[in-house]
């Protein structure tokens, strides 16, 4: 029997980095997972192979239908659904098979299993074999689950969630998507793209809800043009698989206990759910609160002061870069004894054409707070790097505190908002002020000037506008 410092429930972005991070500080570490891939929902169904399908299908649209602009004519442009799966699966393999090496060459023991929670110096692997293993310290870093409604008959087959979404053998001639929040979109984007009608079922009356409410309609209005459809403000309350007379299927989902609409294929997504699945969290007497998330302290721990948790699992937003940084500040608490996340500054993206993306706080968190605020927006339609690549479509807007010129929150739509949102995470990670970030030397011509003169536009010194 081996006696470990730290054994991580879990092999995605919070586990596996938690795990290099104890291993990098001298602890002796085992990880459990489940699949016998690595790397969680992130890198086997969720943001790699997504972002591979969008990067896939946006070259498709783009060549298809947007090169025109710059003088290229195309004809007959065709796509090979099978090979672009091809290369998301290959893309899959090597990042997971990358965590495997990284397990390797940080000497981390890899169990092949379910982990449960005996006590609070001993987890269980129900696996190929079932063993105890000892341990000073347990990390829960199981993530989360897709999330349902009621009503929603799965056959994760014509009716399924991002999963199902991203291994359709053919493209769906009409897809009913429910939530048009991130996956909705996401998946929603590339599918339309390669030639599905797309309908988006939305509860509220706005896209991606929790977004700055600017972003929010600025992304209605490019997806509508895009032609994806949007009904906003429905409740869905079921859907089904029909068997149509000639024995093929198609799949009816009901609005607001009324009308329904038809399609061939339907993806659910509503969100998702904290897991905690036969962890066995009441021998030990941890108890998830009513949503299933496992209260933590600052420091992730748990009710019991050595069993920690982090990620997906616990409160905040259900992302794989907030999960990495909980992982290396549970890891470094844990043989160090100090520890931070800085939850104010951690950037959200959709991988939509053209990107959205977000940090700090929305105009409607700053009323709600009543912190005083200034503002400054400038349009990606001013800045000549912009239309060289023929992508006005968009904005910046910085939020600075109306006294400090502090930066509280950066908010974007357009081009390369995914990697400009970087620069944003990094001034407010340095309580940078608007004026700091105006008077930072930006290479021209370049998009990240549009994030500069936005800074400056916050006391109306935009140069270009
Ligand atoms: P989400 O929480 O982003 O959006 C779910 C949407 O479903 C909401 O707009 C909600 O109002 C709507 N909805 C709920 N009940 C409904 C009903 N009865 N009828 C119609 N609409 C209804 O959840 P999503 O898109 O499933 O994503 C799950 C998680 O995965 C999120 O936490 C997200 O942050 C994460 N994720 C992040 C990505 C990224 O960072 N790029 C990519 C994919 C997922």
């Amino acid at each position: 029997m081996s006696l470990y410092d730290l054994v991580v429930i879990g092999a995605g972005p919070g586990g596996y980095v938690a795990a290099i991070r104890a291993a990098q500080l001298g602890l002796k570490v085992a990880c459990i997972e489940k699949e016998p891939a690595l790397g969680g929902t992130c890198l086997r169904v969720g943001c790699i192979p997504s972002k591979a399908l969008l990067e896939s299908s946006e070259k498709y649209d783009e060549v298809k239908s947007h090169l025109s602009a710059h003088g290229i004519s195309t004809s007959d442009v065709q796509f090979d659904l099978a090979k672009m799966m091809q290369r998301k699966d290959r893309i899959v393999k090597t990042l997971t098979g990358g965590v495997a090496y990284l397990f390797k060459k940080n000497g981390i023991t890899r169990y092949e299993g379910t982990g449960s929670i005996v006590s609070p110096t001993q987890v269980k692997v129900s696996g190929v074999k079932e063993e105890i293993l000892e341990t000073k310290n347990i990390l829960i870093a199981s993530g989360s689950k897709v999330a349902t409604l009621p009503g929603i008959e799965w056959d994760h087959d014509l009716i399924g969630g991002s999963t199902e979404a991203l291994t359709y053998p053919s493209v769906p001639n009409h897809l009913i998507v429910i939530g048009a929040g991130v996956i909705g979109l996401e998946l929603g984007s590339v599918w339309l793209r390669l030639g599905a009608k797309v309908t988006v079922l939305e509860y509220a009356d706005r896209i991606m809800n929790g977004m700055d409410d600017d972003l929010s309609a600025e992304a209605l209005k490019i997806f509508t043009k895009q032609g994806m459809q949007f009904k906003l403000g429905v409740k869905v309350t079921g859907a089904k698989v029909v068997q149509n007379a000639d024995g093929s299927k198609h799949c009816e989902v009901s609005i607001d206990g009324q009308a329904s609409v038809s399609a061939d294929r339907v993806l659910v997504a509503v969100g998702r759910r904290p897991n905690t699945d036969g962890l066995n969290l009441e021998a030990v007497g941890i108890t998830p609160d009513r949503r299933g998330i496992i209260p933590t302290n600052a420091h992730f721990q748990t009710s019991v002061p050595n069993i920690f948790a982090i990620g997906d699992v616990i409160a905040g937003p259900m992302l794989a870069h907030k999960a990495e940084e909980e992982g290396v500040a549970c890891a470094e608490w844990i043989a160090t004894g100090h520890c931070h996340v800085n939850y104010d500054a951690i950037p959200g993206v959709v991988y939509t054409h053209p990107e959205i993306a977000s940090v700090g706080k929305t105009e409607a968190q700053l009323q709600k707070e009543n912190i005083p605020y200034k503002k400054g927006n400038f349009g990606y339609k001013a800045n000549g790097r912009a239309m060289a690549l023929e992508a006005k479509e968009g904005f910046v807007k910085v939020l600075a505190h109306q006294e400090t010129d502090r930066i509280l929150g950066v908010h974007m739509i357009g081009v390369h908002a995914g990697d400009l949102i970087a620069e944003a995470g990094l001034a407010m990670e340095f309580s940078a002020s608007a004026e700091d970030l105006g008077r930072t030397c930006h290479a021209h011509p370049t998009l990240s000037e549009i994030l500069k003169e936005a800074a400056l536009a916050t006391d109306n010194r935009a140069i270009n506008q």
